[in-house]
This record gives structure tokens, sequence and C-alpha cells, in this order.
């Protein structure tokens, strides 16, 4: 995929990457984040304020109970770890991360409610669609793709992508998500938000240090194997990473 493409999705998030919110406006969205009013239950007679009358919103993009559309972008959310989950929540929230679909959706809501969210998604088990049956990757590609993932680049100081996301690259317990079963536009995305700095977790974040290393070729590889991969029979993230991960990571300290 050209480096073009790669950036293609996030062009619309630049307007919102730029008019960046200062220290002032984050105090106050963290006020209003804050307000306890919007767990308060609805006045009798109103629709009942359950989670999945909450929740209707996020499927109409996410689609159904969260499983991800054929519209080839939106990331699946249901399985994935309620920690990932909902770090990404506060991430759009608090402005380390950048989409203005997404920040909109949660500016004012708490900590407390993105969480329980975050839980409702994590416990859904859907079954996951198969991967393509053809590749326009060449076979060079496929081979530098799957290298990097299992034995990363040592030369380049680039660790395995199994080490912190599972041998069976289905996640690790409590904040790295999976890298299977996810559209290919949406992965190359990410990678490329990394490249550009648009992308960010709490200190350590461990994500951005290794996707910075990333180039658009090693990007195009990693995608083109990881897009043509099964999701594994048992697709729930792993407890506990399969050896010290290389490097420290927020997302390991619930
Ligand atoms: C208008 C469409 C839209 C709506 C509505 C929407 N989302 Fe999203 N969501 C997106 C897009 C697009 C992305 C990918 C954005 C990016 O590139 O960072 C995304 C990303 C996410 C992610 C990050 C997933 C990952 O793997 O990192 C989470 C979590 C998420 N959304 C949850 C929600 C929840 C919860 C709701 C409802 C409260 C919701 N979304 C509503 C479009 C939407
Ligand atoms: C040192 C640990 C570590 C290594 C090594 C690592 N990752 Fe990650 N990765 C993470 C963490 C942690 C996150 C979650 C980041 C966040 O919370 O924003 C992540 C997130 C991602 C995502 C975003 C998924 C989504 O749903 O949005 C992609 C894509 C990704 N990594 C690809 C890779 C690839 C490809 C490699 C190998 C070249 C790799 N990672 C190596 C820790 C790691």
């Amino acid at each position: 995929m050209p480096p073009a493409l790669i950036a293609a999705p996030r062009m619309k998030n630049k307007s919102c990457f730029t008019r960046r919110i200062g220290i002032a406006a984050l105090l106050a969205l963290g006020a209003l984040a804050a307000r306890p009013g919007l767990a308060a239950p609805p006045p009798p007679g109103h629709v009942p304020d359950t989670i999945e009358q909450r929740v209707a919103a996020c499927i109409a993009c996410h689609g159904r109970e969260g499983s991800s559309t054929e519209a080839g972008y939106f990331p699946r959310l249901s399985g994935k770890p309620a920690g990932y989950l909902f770090n990404q929540l506060q991430s759009y929230r608090d402005g380390r991360r950048f989409n203005s679909d997404m920040t909109h959706m949660v500016r004012h809501m708490s900590d407390a409610y993105l969480r329980e969210i975050a839980e409702y998604f994590a416990a859904i088990q859907l079954p996951y669609p198969a991967p393509p049956a053809t590749t326009d990757a060449t076979p060079a590609m496929l081979a530098r793709g799957k290298a990097l993932v299992f034995e990363g680049d040592p030369a380049r100081d680039i660790p395995a992508c199994v080490r912190c996301h599972g041998e069976s690259l289905t996640g690790v317990l409590p904040g790295i998500p999976g890298l299977v079963g996810l559209p290919r536009l949406y992965l190359s995305s990410q990678l490329g938000a990394w490249l550009t700095n648009d992308r960010h977790a709490l200190e350590p974040d461990c994500m951005a240090k290794v996707g910075r290393k990333l180039t658009s070729a090693d990007i195009n590889a990693v995608t083109s194997w990881l897009v043509m991969q099964p999701v594994p029979a048992d697709p729930k993230p792993q407890a506990a990473p399969p050896s010290p991960v290389p490097m420290g990571c927020s997302a390991l300290n619930p």
C-alpha cells in the first residue's frame, strides 16, 4: 500500500489534531467528565437507561455488538481486553488519540462510564470472519512481515510483535490488543499514526517506541501478513505475556 493510502483515513482527523485542545480546555473537559449527572437514572416514562441503550450509537459505526462492519475501517470492539478498550476511550477523550467522531462520542463521559462500556464490549464473544482467500502481496513481502512478527529486526532494535501481542497474536491482558481479525486499512492507519507521532498512550508508551521504527515498507509487509491470518479457535487475549516484555508498557499496569 503506498504511503498516500496509509495517510488517507487520517486526513479527516488532522483538523482535530491541529485544533489540539490546550491545558485549560483539558481541565474543563475533566470537570465535565466528573459530573455525576451522566449516570443519573432517567425520569419515569423515558427509555430505560440500559447499557444496550447507551451503546446503540457505537454499534451504528462499529457494527452489531461491536463486530466490525464491511466498511473496512471501523475496528472491532468485542472480545478486546477491557483495559485496552478503556485506555483507548480515555485517550480519545483526553487528546492522546485523534479521531473527530470518537472524540465527539466520548468527550463528556466519566471514567466510570467508559469503564462500563469497555467491560460490556470486552465480554462479547462473536465469531470472526475468515481471512481473505487471496493477497496482492509478493511472497517476499509476506515473508518479511512474518519475520517482523516472530523475530522483529534485531539490527534495528525492533522487538518481535509476539513478545507483547502474545504468541497467538490475540493480545495480552490487561491492555495489549490482538493483531489478527482487524481490517487492513485500520492496521495501516494506526501504524501510520505512530510513524507521524499522532497516536499516544500514557508513559511508558512502548508501542509508540516500536511504531516509530517501522518504515512504510515494514508496515506494508506486516499488515499484508497479518490480514491473511485466521483468528485462532480460542480468540481470547492471553492472561500474561509469554516472557517479560522487552520494555516498559503502561498497558500492562492496570
Ligand atoms: C461515527 C462513527 C463512530 C461512532 C458513532 C463510534 N465510533 Fe468508535 N471508532 C470509530 C472510528 C473511525 C475509529 C478508528 C479511529 C482511529 O483511527 O483512531 C474508532 C475507534 C474506536 C476504538 C479504538 C479501537 C481500537 O482497536 O483501538 C474504540 C475503543 C471505540 N471506537 C469505541 C467506541 C464506542 C464505545 C462508541 C460509542 C460510545 C463508539 N466507538 C462510537 C468510529 C465511530
Ligand atoms: C513492547 C511491547 C510491544 C511490541 C514489541 C509491539 N507492540 Fe503493538 N502494541 C503494544 C501496546 C501496549 C499497544 C496498545 C497501545 C495503546 O494503548 O495505544 C499496541 C498496539 C498495537 C496496534 C493497535 C491495534 C488497535 O486495535 O488499534 C497495532 C496495529 C500494533 N500494536 C502493531 C504492532 C506490530 C506490527 C508490532 C511488531 C512490529 C508490535 N505492535 C510490537 C505493545 C507492543
